[in-house]
Formats: structure tokens, sequence, C-alpha cells
């Protein structure tokens, strides 16, 4: 199964490296080329830079739209008629950090990130939430190994 990264920061660097380590083919995409060639370069087979965000999604199977929920929305309208059919997965959290560390909250209470994403997806595109629980660094130190396991309706992912 082939997964596109749209955002190679923090959560989506770190998920591009343990799957790429899992032996699972990873396309890359973000703003920056440059970064993107070179966590590219840096992982080498099984991942791949991606010419752009329509590239990736278009050859891949899942999708990780590992951005912040303002980006992530605009990304969406931007891939969208190509999303029916495949898988994204989505680690938002409705939060913004200050310079001096405050985080605050971007949605009003009680409208959850995954409810802002999922009203935007066309029919047809499986969804759902993961990696949004753990900090990138505890994400990258609690797992060797992650392996999408695919199952009729679900999907989930296995580490070792
Ligand atoms: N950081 C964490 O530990 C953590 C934990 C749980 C959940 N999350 C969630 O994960 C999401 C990402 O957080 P992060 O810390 O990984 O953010 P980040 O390090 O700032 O990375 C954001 C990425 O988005 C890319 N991007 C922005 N606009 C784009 C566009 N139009 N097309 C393609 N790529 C675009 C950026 O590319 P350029 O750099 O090239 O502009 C960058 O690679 C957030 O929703 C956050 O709530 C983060």
């Amino acid at each position: 199964m082939t997964t596109a990264i749209i955002g190679v920061g923090n959560i989506g660097g770190t998920v591009a490296r343990e799957l790429a380590s899992g032996g699972e083919p990873v396309l890359l995409s973000a703003t920056s080329s440059d970064k993107v060639q070179k966590l590219a370069a840096e992982i080498g087979t099984p991942a791949t830079a991606a010419l752009d965000n329509r590239d990736a999604v278009q050859r891949a199977d899942a999708v990780i739209l590992a951005l912040w929920l303002d980006p992530m929305k605009a990304v969406i309208d931007e891939v969208a008629d190509l999303l029916p059919g495949k898988l994204v997965i989505d680690p938002s959290n409705p939060i913004a950090i200050a310079a001096d560390g405050t985080v605050s909250r971007t949605l009003p209470d009680g409208q959850s990130a995954g409810e802002v994403v999922a009203s935007r997806l066309p029919q047809g595109t499986r969804y759902t939430k993961a990696f949004g629980t753990l900090s990138a660094p505890l994400l990258s130190s609690g797992a060797n190994r992650m392996v999408w396991v695919m199952g009729p309706g679900s999907c989930s992912m296995a580490g070792g």
C-alpha cells in the first residue's frame, strides 16, 4: 500500500520515517520542494518526492494530511476530486501555539477538528483520525516499525 504524506514537518516527517523503516512506500509532498527532496534523500527507498500535492494523492492508496487545520482545508479543496476511494488520515488538533509556547484552541468549544475535516471531504472518501494524541518525538521513540493493516471498511497500524 502506498501512502502519500502531505506535510513533512514534525508529524509528517516522523510518520514518513517510521512507515518507510517498515518497508512501506511513501510519497512526500509539502510547500517547500527542497524540504521534500531532503527528507526523501535522507530516508532513501521506499520514500519518493512527489511533484506536488496532487501528484502525491494521485499515486497513493492512503493520504496522511500532516498539516495544520487551515492549510489542511485548502489542500483538501486542491485534491478533492482525487480523494474518493482513498483513505484519508488526519492527525490534526484544533490548536495554535504562540511564539511564547501558549496553546490556544482554534475552533469553538464543542466543535472538533474531525468534524470540520470530515465535512469537507467528498463522498466516497474513507476517513480516520490517527497520530494526533502523541507528540512527534514520542511517536518516534515509541515505535520501531509501522505497517498499515487494511480490513474491510477499516484500517489500523501494527507496530513492533
Ligand atoms: N507536532 C506534534 O507533535 C503533533 C502531535 C499531534 C498532532 N499534531 C498535528 O499534526 C499537524 C501538523 O503538525 P506539525 O507539528 O507536524 O506541523 P509542522 O511541523 O509545522 O509541519 C507542517 C507541514 O505542512 C506543510 N504545508 C503547509 N501548507 C501546505 C500546503 N499547502 N501543501 C503542502 N504542505 C503544506 C509544511 O510545508 P513547508 O514547511 O514546506 O511549508 C510543513 O511540512 C497539526 O494539525 C497538529 O495539530 C502535531
